[in-house]
């Protein structure tokens, strides 16, 4: 984790209309698809969703054991790669909004692989959205564009900030229960009290602050889990200050999101190839 990690907060920054941008998502892809060439029979598929602006989404898909085409509900965690300062095109490490959820999924994807997983019957998808930042373009197109393509969506979970906790709090999961399927949260909340080792807060943005809105946008059961509570999350985000050094940045925080985010493939996607 901390050397993907340290590596992708390194670029000046990943603003999605920028040259920097355009190289982290080729440096996040290469990442990718070494992760799924360690493991060829899984059948797992890499595909850049391309955008007008220059950086692309990524799209991974692990298809399950036993397709039925049409009774297929695709499970899908989500992050964003882009990066942006308050001032666009300025330095922007981005380590913990959103270089953290990034490296979950990465590090979720490469145990799954590890582990030969194979879904039962759900496919299972990590998705990583270009331009969150640019008011969730990214992943509006990918979600309009699976809309449109009559694709069934099982459960979306959206991991933005996953790192930081306030010196001087105890660790938690920060549930964001506003445009949120209500039903999938309770299920994340019960996903996150089986397999997390802390506990859950709920908590709100009040207002459309992620790519999981675009999913609810569409009408699919769409969550989100982020660091704490919103109060408690960093407010170095969008600045210089937003690296893995900063004080409260923890790779142990991290860790957590990944055991919900391996939790939710297997329970959705189906652990019958697991034993
Ligand atoms: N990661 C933030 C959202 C966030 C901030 C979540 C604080 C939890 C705590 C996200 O990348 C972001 O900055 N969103 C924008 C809105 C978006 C539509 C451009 C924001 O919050 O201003
Ligand atoms: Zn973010």
């Amino acid at each position: 984790m901390k050397t993907f990690l340290t590596k992708f907060s390194s670029f000046r920054n990943r603003y999605y209309r920028s040259s920097t941008g355009v190289e982290s998502q080729q440096f996040l892809l290469a990442t990718i698809k070494k992760i799924v060439a360690s493991n060829p029979k899984l059948g797992i598929t890499v595909d850049e969703f391309p955008h007008p602006w220059g950086q692309n989404s990524i799209t991974v898909k692990i298809p399950p054991a036993k397709s039925v085409k049409a009774d297929e509900k695709i499970v899908i965690l989500g992050a964003h790669q882009d990066s942006t300062n308050l001032l666009p095109f300025l330095p922007a490490p981005g380590a913990d909004d959103d270089g953290s959820g990034t490296t979950t999924l990465i590090t979720a994807l490469s145990i799954l692989v590890n582990a030969s997983f194979v879904p039962s019957t759900n496919p299972v998808e990590f998705h990583f959205y270009s331009a969150e930042e640019g008011g969730l373009l990214g992943s509006a197109a990918v979600a309009q564009a699976y809309g449109a393509a009559g694709k069934k969506i099982r459960g979306f979970l959206q991991q933005d900030m996953t790192a930081y906790v306030k010196p001087g709090t105890e660790p938690t999961y920060g549930i964001i229960n506003d445009f949120v399927d209500p039903a999938l949260t309770d299920f994340i909340v019960k996903v996150a009290e089986e397999y997390g080792e802390i506990p859950v807060v709920q908590t709100q943005c009040g207002y459309a602050c992620s790519d999981h809105a675009s999913w609810s946008k569409i009408g699919a059961p769409s969550s989100f889990v982020i660091e704490s509570s919103f109060a408690d999350s960093s407010k170095d985000i969008h600045s210089t200050r937003d690296t893995i050094d900063a004080a409260g940045f923890s790779f142990e925080h991290i860790v957590q999101y990944t055991r919900l985010s391996i939790a939710l493939a297997v329970e959705l996607g189906g652990g019958d190839s697991l034993f």
